[in-house]
């Protein structure tokens, strides 16, 4: 159920050579992040920065490589509640060191989401979430996503329902609206608070925007303004210096990365003042990432789905386009590593220094 295009998100960066990133030499110009204590109903989370849902990307296996690094909860992708109740342990299963995690679940029937939700908590969910800001038109087509904040009377039922079946915390998680005429982030993140819900996650575009233009981080502080409940903002967060700056400016309790944590699970670290990955580390975690997808998926679709992850893990790096192009046409996983070996072995000889963040401020976005 996933129409979220990687190649055209949207999220641009300054460019060197063929990248997003700069180079400088191991750089402690890391910012002092404050390390405010988030709370969402009874869930005490280790740190403000959270992991995104992201479908078929947060998976078991990088949520825990980003909460390895700091991550203080993370989201599965979005789950149809209805197949959810239909595939149950077939469709999700939660394992012993996958927490916190929050399940999202999208749908429009309040019914079917208080029992998707209800089946959640009792495979071990620590917190569900109800998408209420998917923008795909398959998604709309069921009424669900962002068609729910077109129908608040829907959402008050829904939330009325999925509250009253859980124990668990619940958020939801919204966009700006429908269009620029029908902004109503505040009036919903209001009602939910009314109905129970224990925080808003808010990623200020609208379903017309999609990925396009600048998330409006002033109704984040338009809805933290407006509610007690925790407020997590989300949207072009793709260095520390961002979440912090996003904390600053709108008084959000936490913040919430998607595209920023893509090759760059680190960020979440980052954050916490840890030094920017070497290369050995990066390389480190490439390896320890395919392993966590071959035991979870197995050998064939892990390679698969780990070609796209050092693409990201590899954007910026000295001459990482040719390196990819060689890559990807591997299948055999001896020869996959061994070309990342030399790759990396070559790097190091050539660029004896650490990649740096980003610029810190806004400008870097497309
Ligand atoms: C590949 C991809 C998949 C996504 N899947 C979901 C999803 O399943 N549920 C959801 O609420 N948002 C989803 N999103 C949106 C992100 O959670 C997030 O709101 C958006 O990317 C803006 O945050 P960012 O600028 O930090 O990436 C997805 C985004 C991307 C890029």
């Amino acid at each position: 159920m996933e129409k979220w295009n990687i190649g055209i998100m949207g999220l641009k960066s300054k460019k060197s050579e063929d990248s997003g990133f700069l180079y400088s030499p191991q750089s402690s110009i890391i910012p002092a992040f404050h390390e405010g204590r988030v709370t969402i109903g009874n869930l005490q989370l280790s740190s403000p920065l959270v992991l995104a849902p992201m479908a078929g990307i947060s998976d078991t296996p990088f949520r825990r490589i980003a909460r390895e690094r700091g991550c203080g909860l993370a989201f599965t992708g979005l789950m149809n509640a209805e197949g959810l109740l239909r595939k149950r342990g077939a469709y999700l299963r939660i394992e012993r060191d996958d927490h916190p995690i929050s399940v999202q679940l999208f749908g429009s029937d309040p019914e079917i989401l208080a029992e998707a939700a209800q089946w959640a908590e009792e495979i071990g969910a620590d917190a569900v979430d109800i998408n209420m800001g998917c923008p795909a038109s398959q998604v709309i087509g069921l009424g669900a996503g962002i068609d729910l904040m077109r129908s608040p009377e829907k959402v008050d039922r829904i939330l009325m329902q999925v509250r009253r079946a859980l124990k668990i915390p619940l958020s939801i998680k919204i966009r700006s609206g429908w269009d620029r005429d029908h902004i109503n982030a505040v009036e919903i993140s209001k009602m939910a608070e009314n109905c129970g819900v224990d925080a808003i996650i808010i990623h200020p575009r609208t379903k017309v925007q999609e990925f396009r233009g600048r998330a409006d981080w002033n109704l984040i502080r338009e809805v933290k303004e407006s509610v007690p409940i925790p407020v997590i903002g989300n949207g072009d967060v793709i260095t520390s210096f961002l979440a912090k700056k996003m904390m600053d400016e709108t008084g959000c309790d936490g913040v919430m990365i998607g595209r920023g944590s893509l090759g760059n699970p680190w960020i979440f670290s980052q954050a916490r003042e840890m030094p920017f990955p070497s290369f050995e580390e990066r390389q480190r975690v490439m390896t320890l990432h395919f392993s966590l997808l071959e035991s979870h998926y197995g050998g064939k679709e892990a390679m698969k789905k780990i070609k796209r992850h050092v693409a990201w893990y590899t954007k910026g790096l000295p001459a990482s386009a040719s390196f990819r192009k060689k890559l990807f046409v591997l299948k055999e996983k001896e020869a996959f590593f061994g070309t990342i070996t030399s790759y990396f072995d070559f790097i190091k000889r050539r660029t004896p220094c650490q990649l740096s963040p980003l610029a810190e401020n806004g400008s870097v976005i497309g």
